[in-house]
């Protein structure tokens, strides 16, 4: 099983639910990876506020780097989790056919809610939290669903 996660940037919410999940599947063979739809921050630390919060929450981000989503992450990834509308649209508009398309999941539909995991760039720090709890909650139940396979 292959996970990719995705946002905007790969600097805030997808590194955080790559981090966070990769936590709770340690010990399963399962491959996480993230992305960003844009490429303003290729080869950048996660933001500073992220790797923060996971830091306090006893989870380490800080070796991963920003990368933009490429067309070979349909074939090599099974489920591409996005974090909101936008990335929905921009990961679907690529997709080159149905079996792609049917790939991409909007990440909060884990939780059966008509929501989505809001952009904390351009806030403070207690939009990160928020954004590290909602991302706990899904990952938790991403994890539960792996491991009832
Ligand atoms: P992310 O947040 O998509 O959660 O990584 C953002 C990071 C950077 C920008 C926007 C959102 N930006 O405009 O540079």
């Amino acid at each position: 099983m292959k996970i990719l996660m995705v946002c905007l940037g790969n600097i805030c919410r997808s590194p955080l639910a790559e981090g966070i999940l990769r936590n709770k599947i340690s010990n399963m063979k399962i491959t996480i990876d993230s992305a960003g739809t844009a490429g303003y921050h290729i080869g950048s630390k996660p933001d500073i506020r992220a790797i923060d919060i996971a830091k306090k929450n006893n989870i380490d981000i800080s070796n991963l780097r920003a990368r933009k989503f490429e067309l070979s992450d349909f074939t090599n990834f099974d489920k591409i989790y996005v974090m909101d509308k936008n990335n929905f649209n921009d990961i679907i508009d690529l997709a080159e056919n149905k079996e792609e398309a049917s790939k991409v999941f909007l990440i909060t539909d884990v939780l059966d809610s008509d929501s989505f995991v809001p952009d904390p760039y351009y806030g403070d720090i207690n939009d990160f939290e928020k954004v590290f709890n909602l991302l706990e909650k899904i990952c938790q139940k991403i994890a539960n669903k792996i491991a009832s396979r």
